[in-house]
């Protein structure tokens, strides 16, 4: 397992400028960055996860995000598999709160216990902290306007049902 090489797991469902903040941070410290996005079957699921891996793409590239930055999905096993498979030693979270906190300990402890493999949770941008994806859900399900939360590319999509990509 390389320490160099992390894993940026998430539902990602819609894409928010939270994760696009942590993915931002985690590709200075990292030589390799996986952004996997993971089927969560806790979850109903609003976007196609081929459509989710195009947004991150084009949020990525938008952002002007450098490095050496990967978008994959992973939907056939444990998310420990998948580091595995590209010799990743960490795993990057980012915690909002202490609810976050709650959620991602025992996945972390779960995933260490599995395969070694480390959880490193980075701390958002205050200016992120209350964003998620759950949240930007509920408001274009509703009619409102996502703009001020999530990637330029994720709002043309959630404006106007069409995507470039
Ligand atoms: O964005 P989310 O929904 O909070 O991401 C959670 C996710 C998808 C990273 C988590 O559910 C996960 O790792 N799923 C993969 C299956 C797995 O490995 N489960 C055991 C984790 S302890």
């Amino acid at each position: 397992m390389n320490n160099r090489i992390a894993v940026v797991p998430g539902s990602f469902d819609p894409p928010t400028l939270g994760h696009l903040d942590v993915i931002r941070r985690a590709a200075t410290l990292y030589d390799t960055l996986h952004v996997l996005v993971v089927h969560n079957p806790d979850k109903e699921a609003m976007l196609p996860i081929a459509r989710r891996v195009s947004l991150l793409e084009q949020a990525i590239a938008e952002a002007g995000i450098a490095g050496d930055v990967i978008v994959a999905s992973w939907s056939v096993g444990l998310l420990v598999d998948y580091a595995a498979e590209v010799d990743a030693g960490v795993l990057v979270k980012g915690i909002r709160s202490q609810v976050d906190v709650a959620y991602e300990t025992p996945m972390a402890i779960v995933n260490r216990h599995l395969t070694h493999v480390e959880t490193v949770f980075l701390l958002p941008d205050p200016a992120h902290a209350l964003v998620s994806s759950s949240l930007v859900r509920q408001v274009a399900a509703l009619g409102g306007d996502v703009t001020p939360f999530v990637p330029p590319a994720v709002a043309r999509l959630l404006d106007t049902g069409t995507a470039d990509g």
